[in-house]
Formats: structure tokens, C-alpha cells, sequence
């Protein structure tokens, strides 16, 4: 596909089929997370690939919301250094999500809202504070639900996005596309 299609085209999809994902597709949707650029080259994201489905429903648990993750092939764990922004974690994610749609894989990132409870299921090192935040330990940011889409299933919630007027603004905050015209 090209590009911008698999860009526009990406919907957050909740429901996969049980075909697994291949080794080397999988290598390339992690490849496209480490590509991702990072604040002064930080590198403050790490991956943790989950494919053990039992082990996946466990992790499913640290979340409120995490049922994408129950029928997923794979589940990554986008993790991030006390210093690191949650920027360069979503650059990561967003990279591994498309790539995989270009692949056919569907994806949906899943939030946890229990932090201790994901830190502790993972092992995440908590030793080591951050010099500029004072923040402790790495988190994960968001955890990435894979699979290939099951078709019986709407890819996406069809949520509509804001229209285009209302969320681009020209020159300043509520300029319109018309030069001058504010
Ligand atoms: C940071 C973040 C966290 C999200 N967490 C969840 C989640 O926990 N569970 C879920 O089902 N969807 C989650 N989503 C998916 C959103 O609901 C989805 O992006 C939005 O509804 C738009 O979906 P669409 O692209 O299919 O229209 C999350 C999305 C983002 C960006």
C-alpha cells in the first residue's frame, strides 16, 4: 500500500482472528518501532512482545479497558525510561501500528491505568531516577493489541473525527485558510 493510504486507512480494531503472525512480520513491525526517531536521540523506549495468549489476558488485567488485548495474537508493551516522553513512545507505537496495517495486521492501542500492576507482571526496573523529571522507574505507555482483523467484525467504531476546519488553523490560533482572514 502506499503510504498515505495505509496511513488514513488505519482504524483502531478491537476484534482479530486466530491466523498467528508470522515471525518475520512481527520482527518488521518492531523494526519499524526502533526506527522511530527520540528527543536528542534519547532512545528512551523499550518493547516487551507478549505472545503467550494466557499470559496476555493477565496482562489484560492492568487495564480497564484492555479487551482488545483478550483476542489478540500479540500484545507489545511499549515501555519508557523515568526521563523519556510519552511523545517518543507514541512515535514508536504509531510507526509499529502502521507498518503492521501495511502487513494486513490490525492493531488497537490498549491503555493501563494500573501502573504498579503492569510494572510488577513485567519486572520493569524501578531503580533508577530521572535526572530531569525525578521520575522513578519505567512505565509502560500504552499497550499495543495485534491481530489480523476478523472480517465479520466493523474494522473500527466508525467515531468520526473533527472536520478539517476546526481542526487545522492558520497563522494563528483560529486562522482561517484565507490569507488575512482571521
Ligand atoms: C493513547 C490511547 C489509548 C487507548 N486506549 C484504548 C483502550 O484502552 N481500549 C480501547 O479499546 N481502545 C483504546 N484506544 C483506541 C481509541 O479508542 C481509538 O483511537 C479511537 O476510538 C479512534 O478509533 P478509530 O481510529 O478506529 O476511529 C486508545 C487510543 C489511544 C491513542
Amino acid at each position: 500500500m502506499d503510504a498515505y493510504k495505509v496511513v488514513v486507512t488505519k482504524r483502531d480494531t478491537r476484534t482479530y482472528t486466530d491466523q498467528p503472525i508470522p515471525d518475520e512480520v512481527l520482527q518488521r513491525i518492531l523494526q519499524a518501532g526502533r526506527m522511530a526517531g527520540s528527543s536528542k536521540n534519547t532512545q528512551p523506549v523499550r518493547l516487551v512482545v507478549i505472545r503467550d495468549r494466557e499470559w496476555l489476558k493477565q496482562i489484560a488485567e492492568c487495564g480497564k479497558f484492555s479487551q482488545p488485548l483478550l483476542g489478540a495474537q500479540a500484545g507489545i508493551a511499549v515501555c519508557c525510561a523515568p526521563d523519556g516522553s510519552d511523545f517518543d513512545a507514541g512515535r514508536a507505537a504509531q510507526n509499529m501500528m502502521v507498518a503492521a496495517w501495511n502487513e494486513g495486521i490490525a492493531s488497537c492501542p490498549t491503555s493501563v491505568h494500573d501502573q504498579p500492576c503492569i510494572i510488577e507482571k513485567l519486572g520493569l526496573p524501578q531503580d533508577d531516577v530521572g535526572e530531569a523529571s525525578g521520575r522513578k522507574g519505567w512505565r509502560v505507555v500504552v499497550i499495543i493489541a495485534l491481530g489480523y482483523p476478523e472480517p465479520s467484525v466493523p474494522m473500527s467504531m466508525g467515531r468520526a473525527r473533527v472536520p478539517v476546519e476546526d481542526y487545522v488553523m492558520w497563522e494563528k490560533w483560529g486562522g482561517s485558510e484565507v490569507r488575512g482572514k482571521r
